[in-house]
C-alpha cells in the first residue's frame, strides 16, 4: 500500500521523520498492508530528506519541537490518531532539555486527543545497575520521559532502539586502519560483551508498525528493536568475512579510553556517560525484551548489515 490522504485513514504524527528512527517508521507505514495518513515533522522542509517524504505522500510540517515553541508544538499534533515520538539527545547533550522536550511532545499528543503514543525510550542504568552507574544521561533522560508517558493517561508504548549497526562507522566505535591495511578496534569492554544490534533505517519502523497493528494497542508494553545480541568479537569477525578485510579487537584500559574521549573534545559529562555505559555493559549487560515472533524473520542481523552495506567510503577513510 501507499500513504494515503483519505481522511478515514488513521493519521500518524511522526517526530524525527527526516532522521534514522522516524524515517524508518514512515517507510514501514508506507509498506504496510493497511493505509495511513502520515504527518512528518522537520525544522527544514526544503532539505532533501523532507522532499523524499513529500514524494511518499507524507504531509511534511516545518516546526521546531522545543519548549520555547509550545503553542506551535501543540498545533502540529492536532487531529493525530497516534503519535511516534523521539528526542535527539546528541544534538545538544543536555539531559534536562531532552526530558523537557519529551514531556512537551507527550503533552501535545495528549492535548490533541491521540489514541496512543509510541515513544522511543531507553532503560535506566541507575535502576538496572542498582545505583552503581549514574552517569548514562542519554539513557536516563529517556527513562524519565517513559515514566512520564506511563502516567499521562494516554495509552503509551515504549519501542526502544538497540545499538545502531552504523555506530561502527564513527567515533569511538570505528576501527582504525593500520599500516598493513588491517583494522583495529580498541574499547575497554571485554571481547565477549554483547549488545542488541539494529539496522536502524531498515528495521526500527517494523517494530513500531508491529505495535501499532496489534489487535489491541499494547498500552504499558515495552519492545526493543534489534535483531540479535552480538559480542564485539563476533561483530569484527563477521565484518571481516563480509568484506575480506582483516579486523582485530583489543581491549584497552579504562584510562586510555577516557583519554581518547577527552582528546576528541567530548564535554566532561559525556566522557562520564560513555565511561559508565561501557562499564555497565561489561558488568550488567543491556537488558532487552525478546523479539516478537512475527518479526524474527524480518530483521537484519549484523552479518546481513555487513554484507548489504557499501563500505567504499569507510575503507577509503572518507567516512
Ligand atoms: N546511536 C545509537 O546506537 C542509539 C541507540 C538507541 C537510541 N539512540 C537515540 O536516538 C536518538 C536519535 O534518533 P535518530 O538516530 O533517529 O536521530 P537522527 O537521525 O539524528 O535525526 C534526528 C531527527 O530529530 C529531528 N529533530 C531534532 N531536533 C528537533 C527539533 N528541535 N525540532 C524538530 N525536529 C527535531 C531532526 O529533524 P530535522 O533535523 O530535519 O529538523 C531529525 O529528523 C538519540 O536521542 C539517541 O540517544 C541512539
Ligand atoms: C538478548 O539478551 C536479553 C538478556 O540480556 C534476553 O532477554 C533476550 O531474549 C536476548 N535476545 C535474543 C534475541 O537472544
Amino acid at each position: 500500500m501507499t500513504i494515503t490522504q483519505d481522511p478515514s485513514a488513521p493519521l500518524i504524527a511522526v517526530v524525527g521523520a527526516t532522521g534514522n528512527q522516524g524515517g524508518s517508521v514512515v517507510r514501514a507505514l508506507a509498506d504496510s498492508t493497511k493505509s495511513y495518513r502520515v504527518r512528518g515533522f522537520t525544522r527544514d522542509s526544503t532539505k532533501p530528506a523532507a522532499q523524499e517524504l513529500v514524494k511518499l505522500g507524507v504531509e511534511v510540517i516545518a516546526v521546531s519541537l522545543v519548549v520555547e515553541n509550545k503553542e506551535a508544538v501543540y498545533r502540529v499534533f492536532e487531529a493525530a490518531t497516534y503519535a511516534f515520538l523521539v528526542t535527539n539527545f546528541w544534538e545538544h547533550v543536555d539531559m534536562d532539555k531532552e526530558v523537557a522536550e519529551g514531556k512537551l511532545l507527550i503533552d501535545a499528543a495528549k492535548a490533541a486527543g491521540a489514541s496512543g503514543i509510541i515513544w522511543s525510550g531507553l532503560p535506566s542504568f541507575i535502576k538496572h545497575t542498582n545505583g552503581k552507574y549514574t552517569h548514562v544521561y542519554h539513557f536516563e533522560g529517556k527513562s524519565l520521559i517513559t515514566a512520564y508517558g506511563r502516567h499521562s493517561g494516554v495509552p503509551f508504548v515504549d519501542v526502544q532502539a538497540g545499538s545502531y549497526a552504523s555506530n561502527f562507522r564513527g567515533f569511538p566505535f570505528a576501527p582504525t586502519k593500520q599500516a598493513d591495511g588491517s583494522y583495529v578496534l580498541g574499547l575497554p569492554t571485554k571481547p565477549t560483551t554483547s549488545a542488541p544490534i539494529v539496522d536502524i533505517p531498515r528495521d526500527y519502523g517494523k517494530f513500531v508498525r508491529y505495535a501499532l497493528e496489534l489487535e489491541v494497542f499494547p498500552d504499558g508494553q515495552e519492545f526493543a528493536a534489534y535483531s540479535e545480541n552480538i559480542s564485539i568479537e563476533k561483530i569484527l569477525e563477521q565484518w571481516g568475512q563480509a568484506t575480506g578485510k582483516k579486523f582485530k579487537y583489543v581491549q584497552i584500559s579504562r584510562e586510555r579510553f577516557k583519554q581518547q574521549l577527552e582528546a576528541a573534545g567530548l564535554p566532561p559529562h559525556i566522557v562520564d556517560d560513555e565511561m559508565d555505559l561501557t562499564a555497565a555493559f561489561d558488568e550488567f549487560g543491556w537488558p532487552v525484551p525478546p523479539i516478537p515472533e512475527a518479526l524474527k524473520s524480518q530483521v537484519h542481523t549484523w552479518a546481513d548489515y555487513a554484507k548489504k552495506t557499501d563500505w567504499t567510503d569507510f575503507f577509503a577513510g572518507t567516512k
